[in-house]
């Protein structure tokens, strides 16, 4: 057998988020009974009366839709299984043995773990809190090869929630293109941004990069696992016959959930922006009022990943804060950074936000 790494922070979530009382361990703008109240449910069962498992129907419109939805030209748009899939089917695609692919840490550990997977080697670039968590992209330079196929980020980035600027994005594509490289931008946090001009989509700027995305959170609806991937017409032919060899299709409540989506995701974006901005008010102020937590806030969005002085060990301070309080919060370590936990604001009730930092100082006065 071939021996694959295990993928801790979702082991971690799967395994504690249920039971947690305070849900600050993902990264989703979490939904309510008003994000659940604008599915037409019935039409989601008429559709399933109407065919016989297969998502035919909607997974053609969801699909025609999608390049219109991205903003890019046809047949520059493939749906995918969530970001995820799309990020997989991506580094498949690129890696092969005796090439690397250059990815900045500390990161949401599928990015710097797929090239592996796909016979690459990956070569790290690291982000340090004193530097406000920039990518330092003299130091991507320095790292890139000839050997080297992408340059693999998120944007914005996880866990820290730092932004590639658009003259980042452009100094990052002329690095890439320098060595004949892709530039790979994991944008499912990217809509958090409220100005684009500021932080925009990559393949604005830069046709040639290929970028990943979903509904999973900022629009609250993981449920329908919605992703795609945006890429230059041939990349999206090569990703559709490989997609399609191995999954062609969907399950039919996701699609048929997704054809009623797409028209309210700037409604969901709104809501999920409002959350961000008030719950990482909240995090500020308990930040303020504590010696022992420091912090880069984040250019948007509901993540943030403080430091927390004297703790080595933030599984544990993790473990301790859900088994005495029902705190979740998702360790540093995942991320290859211990000392740190990246804390998600998610939550609509922003008394549920207060109420797990004060629960989680708690814990953090009692060690
Ligand atoms: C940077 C990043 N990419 C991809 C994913 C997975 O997204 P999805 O649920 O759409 O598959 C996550 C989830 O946390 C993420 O943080």
């Amino acid at each position: 057998l071939r021996r694959v790494p295990r993928f801790e922070l979702v082991n971690w979530v799967v395994e504690n988020m249920a039971s947690a009382k305070y849900k600050m361990g993902g990264s989703e703008a979490i939904g309510d009974g008003g994000t659940l109240a604008m599915m037409d449910w019935e039409a989601v069962v008429d559709e399933a009366n109407r065919h016989h498992g297969y998502a035919y129907e909607s997974h053609r419109e969801v699909t025609g839709a999608l390049s219109g939805v991205l903003g890019v030209p046809e047949g520059e748009a493939l749906l995918t299984m969530g970001t995820s899939e799309a990020n997989a089917i991506v580094m498949q695609l690129l890696c092969r043995e005796g090439t690397n692919v250059v990815v900045d840490l500390p990161a949401y550990q599928p990015l710097p773990e797929l090239p592996g997977l796909y016979g690459a080697r990956t070569v790290p670039v690291p982000r340090y809190m004193e530097e406000g968590w920039r990518l330092d992209l003299q130091r991507v330079q320095e790292v890139v090869t000839s050997t080297t196929v992408a340059i693999f980020t998120s944007n914005l980035h996880n866990p820290t929630g730092a932004a590639l600027m658009r003259e980042d994005l452009r100094a990052l594509a002329d690095i890439a293109a320098d060595a004949k490289a892709t530039l790979v931008v994991d944008e499912i946090f990217r809509p958090y941004v409220e100005d684009d001009n500021m932080v925009p989509p990559a393949r604005s700027l830069v046709p040639e990069a290929i970028t990943t995305g979903s509904v999973s959170k900022v629009y609250a609806w993981a449920a329908t696992r919605l992703g795609w991937i945006s890429a230059p017409a041939e990349t999206v032919g090569e990703a559709r016959n490989l997609k399609w060899l191995v999954a062609p299709t969907f399950g039919l409540p996701n699609t048929a959930m997704a054809r009623q989506l797409i028209p309210l995701m700037p409604q969901l974006r709104d809501r999920a922006r409002a959350i961000a901005r008030r719950g990482m008010d909240v995090v500020g102020e308990w930040i303020d009022s504590r010696e022992d937590v420091t912090w880069v806030p984040p250019y948007a969005g509901i993540i943030c990943f403080p430091r927390f002085e004297g703790v080595g060990d933030s599984v544990s301070l993790a473990r301790r804060a859900l088994e005495e309080h029902g705190v979740m919060t998702s360790p540093g370590e995942f991320f290859g950074l211990p000392g740190h936990l990246r804390i998600g604001v998610g939550h609509p009730d922003l008394e549920h936000v207060r109420e797990g930092l004060r629960l989680l100082g708690e814990t953090l006065d009692s060690m």
